[in-house]
């Protein structure tokens, strides 16, 4: 870990120090209200790697596993519950090695492949394109299709778009009918590559935004269906990258994307995911509050060449990226789950909403088994992550109007220069007039005295929900799937327009305010 904290003990130890009761003031400001919360803010991943598909949302009609069609029946039930706006598939990096006609028509037909990018596995394209928009039709969830250009040809992304859309007597839609479904699905989103300056083809961004005009110029609106093109973005601090993109497409773009991971770096070690000390939660913490000025930076060069606003900035990978949990699959990325990726989560997802004006999606990478997943599966075992908690608690938020706030509240030193703060917050009024507050704090060892100035919004009753266990570290395993869950939380008093709100260390509180 390359930060050094200040105020630092070992995580075990730290339910033995001793705390303290701290204060935070918060104050809504329901007059500088302007942006609906889109919900795609709320948007999930889900690509051919590990046992996120195979395994993970999908085990095949014969299995033993209980399934619908092939999908796992639990794993649809708590899905379901999370309200997923839309999901992205089939990659990631394996979208450009992906070749969409393997995974149609039947499955004994299907040729297999080596899956390069996660560990050789071999992938018998038994999920495809039917599959892919079965589910999202079962989910209610607009599709996300990252199209192949590292490795395919513009007429195979124009073909994949005709299949999925196009309802005439197309050769493309014809056959699709051949292959059982008759009517197109609609598909919104599509990428037109994916990390085109990396694993999806190495390109320098003059090259990829020639190529980026060239394959979407072919990616055509069928029988009423409006696609959304995504242009493949920047990672992390790439600002280069989104101006040369901004300067030689837009005028082709509706979304330019980003990849933002809370990491510790891409070579070496990238620390456990469930053994961690009190320096690497906070160091953690400040980690994905960066994101907020990743986003100002490509969002200000947005603005010089789009000021109204048109082009989205969609931030369709994000999340926590620890190293593999011991004993599995190399080149499966699959990790575990404790609070301190719920606080992730809550911290990032405060973050975005302050940017929609913007940032029109996110997309937490990914859904199951795969880095900081919503769920995690085991054989017939299934598991609901933290992060899990915090979606379902957060969906409230979807298509609400965000309420801004000012926070004041104590931080905390990491490193050099970075101060962390102590307490993170958001807040929206929905179309119903329910107002929902949702607080963090990431403190390990201090209470916080939270007072909210509700201004000018009328509320009577205050109910909340919070998520907290005594041990950062603490997660969901399959022999202890509800160590980290939400429960009631009561410790709270509205007096006026005034909420005063206890919250122990480590929590997460939902306020619902009507
Ligand atoms: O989410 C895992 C991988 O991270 C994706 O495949 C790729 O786009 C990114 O580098």
């Amino acid at each position: 870990m390359k930060a050094r904290l200040i105020l630092g003990s070992l995580c075990l130890s730290a339910s033995l120090s001793l705390s303290a009761q701290k204060s935070a003031t918060i104050t809504l400001q329901p007059e500088k209200a302007t942006q609906i919360i889109p919900k795609e803010i709320y948007g999930q991943f889900a690509e051919h790697l590990g046992t996120c598909i195979y395994g993970g949302l999908w085990v095949g009609e014969d299995s033993n596993i209980p399934n619908t069609n092939g999908y796992r029946n639990d794993m649809l039930v708590a899905l379901k519950e999370l309200k997923i706006p839309v999901m992205r598939w089939p990659g990631g990096c394996f979208a450009d090695e992906y070749h969409w006609m393997d995974g149609i028509g039947p499955k004994e037909n299907r040729p297999k492949m080596v899956n390069n990018n996660w560990g050789g596995t071999i992938e018998d394209n038994s999920f495809g394109t039917h599959e892919f928009l079965n589910l999202c039709e079962m989910l209610e969830c607009e599709p996300y299709i990252s199209g192949n250009v590292g490795s395919g040809t513009v007429e195979e992304l124009a073909k994949w778009v005709e299949y999925m859309t196009s309802d005439g007597d197309s050769p493309m839609a014809n056959l699709r009918r051949q292959n059982g479904r008759d009517k197109a699905w609609g598909v919104k989103y599509l990428g037109v590559g994916n990390e085109s300056w990396g694993c999806g083809g190495s390109m320098r961004p003059e090259y990829y935004a020639d190529l980026y005009r060239r394959y979407s110029t072919y990616c055509r609106n069928y029988d009423g269906n409006k696609l959304y093109k995504v242009a493949s973005g920047a990672s992390d601090y790439d600002y280069n990258w989104t101006d040369v993109l901004m300067n030689r497409a837009a005028y082709n773009m509706d979304g330019l994307s980003l990849h933002y991971y809370t990491v510790t770096g891409w070579t070496g070690s990238k620390g456990s995911a469930i053994n961690f000390d009190n320096e690497e939660h906070y160091w953690t913490m400040g980690k994905c509050l960066e994101v907020e000025d990743v986003l100002q930076k490509h969002i200000a060069i947005m603005n010089k060449y789009d000021k109204d606003k048109r082009i989205g900035l969609l931030l369709d990978e994000w999340g926590t990226w620890w190293d593999e949990e011991p004993g599995t699959v190399s080149g499966h990325l699959f990790q575990q789950n404790s609070m301190r990726d719920a606080f992730v989560a809550s911290l990032s997802l405060d973050v975005f909403h302050k940017y929609t004006d913007r940032l029109k999606m996110a997309n937490i990478a990914q859904v199951a088994n795969v880095l900081q997943s919503m769920i995690l599966t085991q054989e017939d075992k299934l598991v609901l992550t933290p992060t899990y908690h915090v979606f379902k608690m957060y969906n409230v938020h979807q298509n609400a109007k965000h309420l801004p706030l000012h926070l004041t509240c104590d931080t905390i030193s990491v490193g050099d220069n970075r101060k962390v703060p102590l307490v993170s917050a958001t807040a929206s009024i929905d179309a119903s007039g329910k107002v929902h507050i949702s607080l963090s704090n990431v403190d390990l060892q201090n209470t916080q005295k939270v007072s909210i100035n509700l201004a000018n919004l009328k509320v009577k009753n205050a109910t909340g929900e919070i998520l907290t266990t005594n041990n950062i570290c603490n997660y969901n395993s399959f022999e202890e799937p509800n160590k980290v869950v939400p429960t009631q939380f009561k410790n709270m008093k509205l007096n006026k327009n005034i909420l005063i709100v206890d919250m122990p260390a480590k929590s997460i509180i939902g306020i619902e305010l009507e």
